[in-house]
């Protein structure tokens, strides 16, 4: 059982859901995220939940690399053994390419593809230390195709970190590794992120979203769509639309 657990973006949405699924069943947990208030909000609620585990709150933002690893090095002091590290802090702030938004674009691709590069940096150098852990990233279906318009960037960020995710997976089953890799690529999960995004098929709720993200995690596969139903078939029949389909669906 992965007993010690670190979420990134866990001031809200699905990081803050994840941390109390997994507060309900028993585990420790090391929340991160830039707003403070939040997570000492999150950590009162998540004792009211179980006073029996521990819940450590430091402020990170993944944009300032060294902090990462000061910031995970303290929860290893905090906590002991990180035995699962849940890469999930993101935004997602693009708008079409050539109008004008570099800004936002370029925000987008530095959290979510730099900063998870540099999440995961931190995080392997803590679980090759421990020769254990469970590491996730929260990459998205919009990974699996070239998306238009206002998730031109943000899906191409989660491609890449899937795509990362994926390399470093194959390198440790390769070296025959005990740690463990898993990307999940969740559909429409109402959160903060699309509190605004009209098109939202099959979205669910918070709550059966993180339900559907732990239920997944635990049993640790190499990827994972979430919630399964309807996402696993919906990513398969998005791999092979030619773009002509794409491009009236999306
Ligand atoms: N909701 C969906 O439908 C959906 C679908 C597919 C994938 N995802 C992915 O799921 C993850 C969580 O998103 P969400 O839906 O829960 O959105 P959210 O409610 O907006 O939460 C995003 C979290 O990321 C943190 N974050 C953003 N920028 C950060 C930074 N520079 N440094 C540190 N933390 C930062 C935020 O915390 P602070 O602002 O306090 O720092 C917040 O806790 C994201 O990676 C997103 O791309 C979501």
């Amino acid at each position: 059982m992965r007993k010690t657990i670190l979420i990134t973006g866990a001031s809200s949405g699905l990081g803050a859901g994840m941390a109390r699924e997994f507060a309900a069943m028993g585990r420790n947990l090391a929340l991160c995220a830039r707003r403070m208030d939040r997570l000492e909000a999150l950590r009162e609620e998540l004792l009211g939940i179980n006073p029996a585990i521990q819940v450590a709150i430091r402020s990170l933002d993944v944009n300032d690399y060294p902090a990462i690893t000061q910031v995970f090095e303290g929860f290893c002091e905090d906590l002991g053994e990180l035995d699962r590290i849940v890469i999930n802090a993101g935004v997602g702030k693009g708008q079409p390419l050539g109008t004008g938004r570099f800004d936002a674009n370029r925000q987008t691709a530095e959290t979510n593809f730099v900063g998870a590069l540099a999440q995961m940096e931190a995080a392997m150098t803590i679980l090759r230390r421990q020769n254990h852990g469970h590491l996730v990233t929260v990459s998205s279906v919009t990974a699996v195709r070239g998306m238009p318009g206002n998730v031109t960037t943000y899906g191409a960020t989660k491609a890449g970190l899937s795509s990362l995710t994926e390399g470093l997976r194959v390198e440790l089953r390769k070296k025959k590794s005990p740690i463990k890799v898993t990307t999940l690529l969740p559909g429409y999960i109402r959160t903060e992120l699309n509190e605004k995004v009209k098109n939202t098929p099959f979205i669910v709720d918070a709550k059966t979203g993180c339900k559907a993200m732990v239920r997944a995690m635990e049993k640790e596969p190499a990827r994972a769509y979430v919630p399964g139903w309807p996402w696993t078939p919906i990513a398969w029949v998005m791999g092979k639309l030619p773009e002509a389909a794409l491009a009236k669906i999306f």
